[in-house]
């Protein structure tokens, strides 16, 4: 049976796509590579090593010699898949508060969005069947990917969502930040679908059911390729 070999699921933060990579990856056999997590390492390895976050060419410099490796993982305790920043294990360290304050601007920094691309496109070459998270995937990095997916949905869904996920009282808080968030994003990324994706407004829809859209998408491109 012949597969999209290369998937990407595109949106703004907090819209459920590591999680539905995840189920995608898991029943067809992909590799899950979320690259904001990419974006987080470099954050957390500038936090380290004391580089200053406006130093572009340190931040370049620094991203171009870290060893990051993405591990798969069963999705318990929310834990989609691993993250070693040069042999060590930092999928908890990349979500601390520290990191989530400065990764936008790190994500700024073009020279360090050429080398993560560089990195991206190694990983899609490398692996037969690659599922790729992120903001910028369809347009910029993997242009000529087979299969692309647009999530969205608005702040008030999205930060209902996490305040579900998080057990906290209220999402006006988290809503807000989401806001600024996507804010900060949007000034440095292209935060909008390809031309060619396949755009699923996830608002109405559980989790379950955007899942079940992805999973059409990709019989639909399996007939469309005259397979089945
Ligand atoms: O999806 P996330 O919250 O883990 O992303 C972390 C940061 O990286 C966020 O500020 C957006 C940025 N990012 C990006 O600029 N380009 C991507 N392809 C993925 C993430």
């Amino acid at each position: 049976m012949t597969l999209p070999p290369v998937i990407t699921l595109d949106g703004p933060a907090s819209v459920g796509k590591t999680t539905v990579a995840h189920a995608i990856a898991t029943q067809f056999g992909y590799l899950l590579i979320d690259t904001g997590a990419f974006y987080r390492a470099v954050a957390l390895a500038a936090l380290r090593a004391n580089v200053p976050i406006g130093d572009a060419e340190r931040l370049i410099a620094l991203a171009a010699q870290l060893q990051i490796e993405v591990l798969p993982a069963d999705g318990s305790n929310g834990v989609f898949y691993r993250l070693r920043l040069n042999g060590e294990d930092v999928t908890a360290a990349i979500r601390s508060a520290d990191v989530e304050q400065i990764v936008s601007q790190v994500a700024a920094v073009q020279g360090v969005r050429q080398v993560l691309n560089a990195t991206f496109r190694r990983l899609a070459a490398q692996h037969p069947r690659v599922i790729m998270v992120g903001r910028d995937i369809g347009t910029v990095v993997l242009p000529d990917a087979a299969l692309k997916i647009y999530l969205d949905a608005s702040p008030e869904v999205r930060a209902e969502r996490r305040r579900k996920q998080t057990g906290e009282p209220t999402s006006q808080d988290i809503q807000q930040a989401l806001e600024q968030r996507d804010q900060r994003d949007s000034q440095t990324t292209l935060f909008y679908p390809a031309q060619d994706a396949h755009y699923i407004d996830t608002g109405n829809l559980s989790i379950q059911a955007v899942i079940a859209r992805v999973q059409d998408l990709i019989a639909d491109w399996q007939a469309r390729h005259g397979q089945t």
